[in-house]
């Protein structure tokens, strides 16, 4: 477990009172990973609406690499990560509580999650996001989430995800 309690961790002056300072990011157990990740997938249905597909993102976290961000000891983010091959990973899943966006927890996820794979010798990180020709103010947010964090979109494919335009996007994890 390490202690994150540093830079963007401290709240922003407009961030609720609520929001204290003290995260920590940890691997989760298999067996742990969906109790843990089920709130908060539930806590942002405007991202996470389609149940199967939530179910499924659910279950996944107990059967691949899951990251939990706690704050105070409470869990309120979470990546869930898949490894292609030796050198390239994926965001299989990410997610803040809703009460916890923009307070700087995602960015740890990311940070702490890149770290681990470039240790590892992983060279690329992609993610997959609903595609701008599909409009969302929701996953506008998101979009810009990912390319101020360093990843660029690469193209946008249909026919992955059922009427929705699925977006890549790549970050170089190395230098
Ligand atoms: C996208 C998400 C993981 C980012 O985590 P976060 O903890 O809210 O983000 P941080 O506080 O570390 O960073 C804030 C940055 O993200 C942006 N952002 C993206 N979505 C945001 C949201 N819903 N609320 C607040 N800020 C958001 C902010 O504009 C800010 O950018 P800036 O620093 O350049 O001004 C999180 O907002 C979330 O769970 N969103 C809903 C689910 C989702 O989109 N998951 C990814 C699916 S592919």
């Amino acid at each position: 477990m390490i202690d994150l309690d540093s830079a963007r961790l401290r709240p922003p002056p407009h961030t609720p009172s609520l929001v204290s300072t003290q995260l920590t990011i940890s691997v989760a157990s298999p067996n742990s990973a969906p109790t843990l990740v089920e709130p908060i997938l539930c806590s942002v249905p405007d991202w996470f609406g389609i149940e199967d597909s939530t179910l499924a993102y659910i279950a996944a976290s107990g059967q691949k690499p899951t990251y939990i961000a706690s704050r105070d000891g409470h869990p309120v983010g979470f990546v869930t990560l898949t490894h292609h091959n030796p050198v390239a990973a994926e965001i299989h899943c990410m997610a803040v509580h809703r009460d916890h966006h923009g307070t700087g927890v995602g960015t740890a996820l990311l940070r702490h999650v890149e770290t681990l794979l470039e240790k590892g010798g992983v060279r690329f990180l992609q993610v997959k996001t609903q595609g701008p020709s599909k409009p969302s103010p929701e996953y506008a947010r998101t979009l810009h989430f990912y390319v101020s964090r360093g990843f660029t979109p690469l193209e946008e494919v249909r026919g992955l995800w059922p009427g929705i335009p699925c977006l890549i996007l790549v970050k170089a994890i190395t230098a």
